[in-house]
């Protein structure tokens, strides 16, 4: 074919066109990914291009600037509006007449990648679930009669190529259809969403119309925890977080865990009705407070993921989670659900189209699929541990061969719950200890000051603070790694009390022994001390999690982990070194262990974005493991021998290169520490 040999970068991708070819379509014609929202009519600017001139041996080509046009009239409008960069053009309205080097900037591609904050984790790329589409639609005409709606779909087919066979309308997208139309003078833009059936396209559904050019819509990924709704705003084009808000859930006032809320559904009749009436004022306040922060209009919110345990994602849908109270933990349903944002009760983004991810298992929810989704153990080579630490443990362990999934009842106390001086992460609370290891002094550091206790005007610092008031899940973590490293709690868990002759900070407590953390000056504010009952209620629930992850890797038959992923925002925060140290954790290579921050949100961010990853986790949940702990006759016996510290039996190698550990240590005689919890056996399933 005679004709201009284009050859397109970063993608490498080329062929030749006729002349008179826009590049616009050259792209479209080679698999390029260049955006276009307008259709090529110079209105949205998405398809810049930096054309490249010289001498290109490397594709045989000479390009240059008389191959194109100059920059024309639509091209000077578009620049009146929105400054083009040096050396950038319209590629709509770029003719070809000669061989050319066009280079794509990242801006400019429908599939640009996600911003991800952590380096360690996969990069992610925009492919769109909405996407925003201009449209010229002819004006209705007596003679040849016609409804608008038939009118917008000849022009999805004409315009973009729509197959509208199968293309529905949202019913506030319809209410909007006709005042929009005359608004923008037979100019609109149609937020289009395309449905699938894995990776096949089964039809569109156009959720909203705005009057004339209208490029930016966005979507909200809502994590639906337990104890709080974390909400974040995301403009669909490119993956960003505009705003983010959060809220207490209000189900706590129907119990504080999730098996207090089913035993409530299952002592009140239609008591499901009300639990999942508050959950979803409370994300429909939730989003509305990020739509208001962000300045963006209700109508522009076309999409929302939403993860949650299994409990959470019941009731959010409406579903009795009765069955999940007891075993076999039946799920109603396990697969994903897409449904109109309006079948949720939500009253923003009416027109929006919501997403959840599939559950793993009775379990083990929809925030772990998230999880999975964010952190990729089922992609990488090494076998990895991914733990999303909270009331339950959802613990996740495998590789790209297997994967396998379990929750682990640890309980409240890694939360700062049945802890004497425990609290909510909050100013005031500590959350960094460290233990003199001759005079079993402490110092440590609280949430709002940088400044660690024995230096200079801290005192002043926490004052303006409130004081310390507690100590948070990290600093429960910290505090008792320390004591055991310093030899104040020995390897079964004891609070030495042979110590207490020579350190005044280890007191009697009747038969028990507790280590007194902070003695403030002033009578009113409280003393903070770790008490037996304490270090039993870490134990227990370290106990558990280490259970559930040995019963992971009994099942998947290692006996290392070779990454540890901690996630949740107890998680992020603790230091691994001390996690490992009292052994909630097995041991592995401590630069291959990381916190993972919100991974359940971040996955929820990702599945809201990127269309494929919704066939990915769909995928990947259909072939996980589902291992359920509660009738697994070893996780007794792993759960007694990791009560100890850090645990009974279990090498740690990797940690003993960087922190000294105590020789393993039997409980004194002259110490009657209270070593029921080492026989307490297993918990009440919180799920
Ligand atoms: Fe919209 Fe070129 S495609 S300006």
């Amino acid at each position: 074919m005679s004709g201009h040999k284009i050859v397109f970068t970063p993608s490498g991708k080329r062929g030749v066109v006729a002349a008179g070819t826009t590049l616009l379509e050259a792209a479209r014609t080679f698999g390029v990914d260049l955006d276009s929202v307008c259709g090529g009519r110079g209105i949205c600017g998405r398809c810049q291009v930096v054309p490249t001139f010289g001498s290109f041996a490397k594709h045989g080509i000479e390009s240059q600037a008389e191959h194109l046009n100059a920059p024309n009239e639509v091209e000077a409008r578009y620049a009146t509006r929105k400054p083009l960069a040096e050396g950038r053009r319209l590629g709509c309205q770029c003719k070809v007449s000669g061989n050319l080097v066009v280079d794509v900037p990242e801006s400019s591609q429908v599939h640009r990648q996600v911003v991800r904050k952590r380096a360690e984790v996969r990069a992610v790329t925009v492919d769109p679930v909405v996407r925003p589409l201009y449209l010229e639609v002819e004006e209705p005409d007596m003679h040849h009669p016609s409804g608008d709606w038939e009118r917008v779909l000849t022009a999805l087919a004409s315009q973009w190529e729509i197959d509208t066979r199968a293309v529905t309308i949202a019913p506030t997208a319809l209410d909007e259809l006709q005042t929009a139309l005359r608004a923008g003078k037979w100019k609109v833009t149609v937020a289009l969403h395309e449905e699938r059936h894995g990776a096949t396209t089964t039809g569109h559904r156009v959720l909203a119309v705005r009057a004339g050019f209208h490029d930016t819509f966005y979507g909200v990924a809502i994590d639906i925890g337990s104890t709080t709704i974390a909400c974040h705003l995301v403009r669909l084009a490119d993956g960003e977080v505009v705003a983010s808000s959060g809220a207490m859930n209000p189900q706590i006032r129907f119990g504080e865990d999730l098996m207090s809320r089913v035993s409530y559904v299952m002592m009140n009749e239609g008591g499901e009705a009300e639990l999942t009436q508050v959950v979803r004022e409370a994300a429909d306040t939730a989003i509305a407070e990020t739509l208001t922060e962000a300045e963006v209009d209700t109508k522009d919110l076309v999409a929302m993921v939403f993860v949650g345990n299994p409990v959470m994602h019941h009731l959010f849908l409406g579903l009795n989670p009765v069955e999940l109270g007891g075993a076999p933990f039946a799920l109603a349903l396990n697969s994903s659900i897409t449904t109109p944002a309006t079948s949720l009760g939500l009253t923003q983004g009416a027109g929006a189209i919501a997403y959840l991810l599939p559950c793993i298992a009775g379990h083990v929810g929809a925030d772990c699929a998230a999880v999975i989704l964010s952190e990729t153990p089922h992609t990488r080579d090494e076998i990895t541990l991914v733990v999303d630490v909270g009331t339950n443990a959802e613990i996740v362990l495998g590789n790209k061969e297997r994967v396998l999934a379990c929750s682990s009842p640890t309980g409240p106390a890694f939360e700062g719950a049945q802890i004497s001086c425990g609290q909510r992460a909050a100013p005031g609370a500590i959350e960094r200890v460290r233990i003199d290891r001759e005079t079993y002094e402490p110092r440590f550091r609280v949430i709002g000051s940088e400044k660690w206790s024995d230096e200079e005007g801290f005192a002043e610092e926490v004052a303006k603070l409130g004081g310390v008031t507690g100590v948070c899940g990290s600093g429960i973590i910290e505090v008792l790694a320390e004591l055991f490293l310093s030899g104040v709690i020995l390897t079964d868990g004891t609070i030495d009390g042979r110590l207490s002759d020579r350190c005044e900070r280890i007191v009697s407590e009747g038969r028990t022994f507790a280590y007194s953390l902070y003695e403030p000056s002033e009578a009113e504010a409280p003393t903070l001390r770790i008490t037996q009952n304490d270090v039993r209620a870490i134990q227990l629930a370290k106990a558990a999690l280490y259970a559930g992850v040995r019963l992971l890797m009994d099942r998947r038959g290692v006996e290392q982990v070779e990454r540890i992923q901690l996630a949740g925002a107890f998680g992020s925060h603790i230091d691994v070194r001390y996690a490992m140290a009292l052994g909630m954790v097995p041991d592995c290579p401590l630069d291959k262990t990381s916190g993972a921050g919100n991974a359940a949100g971040e996955g929820a961010r990702i599945a809201l974005v990127n269309r494929s990853a919704r066939a990915e986790i769909e995928e990947v949940v259909r072939r996980v493991e589902k291992i359920e702990t509660a009738v697994e006759p070893r996780f007794q016996e792993h759960f007694v021998a990791a009560m100890a510290f850090p645990h009974a039996t279990a090498p740690f190698p990797n940690l003993a290169k960087t922190l000294h550990l105590p020789p393993k240590s039997a409980p004194p005689a002259s110490t009657n520490g209270d070593s029921t919890g080492a026989r307490g056996g297993r918990r009440r399933r919180r799920n």
